[in-house]
């Protein structure tokens, strides 16, 4: 059943009757079974440790933090939302002071700046994958309508990001960096910055809700923990500004059997992608994203379509039940919850807004499903062709 929906998480109830049946969903979690959970909960039976730091937690934390390449500690969250707000928190950046981040990301970013008591000023990103580097952020600082103290580069729909770079650029400029790998589990292996990975049900490795902060900075993820549980440190005496943000051990005990799992179920997205890159050779307008299937994974597929054939596209895939989804919407300096926000120019953005898709993709998916999503972009390419030559570009 789809539940991969997001930003509409009942979209698909209502339709469930009749259109179910031959829809292709745009997602499928691939979540662990209940019966790779039960030896997890049995062991919360026998600890009688439900939460706060408990014995699943630890081995969840430690066994993400060996994924790393250098010594790194990994702090689990609530979710990657509240995560990288957080994050930001523990940085002691000062409210109201700006936060840069690219428009072209899910808008938990921006709501997270938010959340932080930060303003996010967004910026654009570079055209050919989609990302916020150093060197656009450093070529347009000049424009920032205030100091900027942070900034949030995302992982664009989890391809790898180059995180020694921004720390080149953190000791260069002063400005604090946290990276959002929220879709990165598969790519993320080191964290000179702190990485926030989200553990949604839609993401490569789920727990339904959490997240992980990954930092090679022992002083950061005491801190952060610290801000996870009511200020508490050793006893329970609150330091500082705080919340209750932490993963219960029913969380940890799924995200464990996720990660008995790991290397099955990252090889059957592997192979899914394998058969979805043969299929899209014979569309050469359409392009997947760089590396993904080849030198990394994520739980969904993403393609760049030829300038101006989004909508068409959109319909006719939606009339041949096949489902897609923007998921990024039109960026967020975009979404009413941002109007006002400070911007730089956005016309890379605005470009990646117009073209990008997500399509179907699971670790399931068959060849025939893979078939009729490219059968039905090449006869919507077609169809576009024939009623605006030259229009495509
Ligand atoms: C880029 C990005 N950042 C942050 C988040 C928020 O993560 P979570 O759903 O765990 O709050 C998401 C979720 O999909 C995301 O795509």
């Amino acid at each position: 059943m789809e539940i991969a929906s997001r930003e509409t998480p009942f979209q698909n109830v209502q339709s469930f009757d009749t259109e179910f049946a031959e829809k292709i969903p745009v997602s499928k979690p691939a979540m662990p079974r209940a019966a790779d959970v039960l030896p997890y909960l049995e062991q919360i039976d026998e600890s009688g440790w439900y939460s706060n730091f408990g014995p699943l937690v630890r081995a969840f934390e430690s066994r993400l933090a060996e994924r790393f390449r250098s010594p790194t500690e990994v702090v689990t969250i609530a979710n990657g939302t509240i995560a990288l707000a957080l994050v930001l928190q523990a940085l002691g950046l000062p409210k109201g002071a700006l936060c840069a981040a690219p428009s072209w990301t899910f808008v938990a970013t921006a709501h997270a700046i938010r959340l932080a008591g930060l303003t996010p000023w967004f910026v654009d990103v570079e055209p050919m994958h989609g990302a916020l580097t150093p060197d656009v952020l450093l070529a347009c600082l000049d424009e920032a309508p205030g100091p900027v103290v942070g900034v949030i580069p995302v992982a664009v729909m989890g391809q790898p990001i180059e995180a020694e770079a921004w720390r080149a650029f953190e000791l260069q400029t002063g400005i604090k960096v946290v990276i959002d790998a929220a879709a990165g589990f598969d790519a993320v292996d080191q964290a000179p910055v702190p990485v926030m990975v989200s553990l949604h049900a839609t993401k490569a490795l789920g727990v339904g809700e959490g997240a992980f902060v990954a930092t090679e900075d022992p002083e950061l993820a005491r801190n952060l923990r610290s801000i996870t549980n009511f200020g508490f440190q050793v006893d329970r005496t609150s330091h500082q500004e705080a919340t209750n943000a932490k993963l219960s051990e029913y969380g940890a005990a799924v995200g464990l059997a996720a990660l008995d799992k790991w290397a099955t179920t990252r090889l059957r997205y592997f192979m899914a992608a394998k058969l979805m890159r043969i299929a899209f050779s014979n569309l050469p307008d359409v392009k997947l994203q760089g590396g993904w299937g080849v030198d990394w994974i994520s739980s969904t597929c993403i393609i760049r379509l030829p300038k101006g054939t989004l909508e068409v596209i959109e319909a006719d895939l939606a009339a041949r039940h096949i489902d897609t989804r923007r998921w990024w919407g039109s960026g967020c300096h975009r979404a009413p919850a941002f109007a006002g926000a400070p911007t730089t120019n956005l016309t890379v953005t605005e470009d990646l807004a117009d073209s990008i898709l997500g399509i179907p993709f699971f670790a399931d998916i068959g060849r025939d499903q893979i078939n009729s999503i490219v059968e039905a972009l090449d006869v919507a390419l077609k169809r576009f062709d024939q009623a605006s030559p030259g229009a495509k570009q």
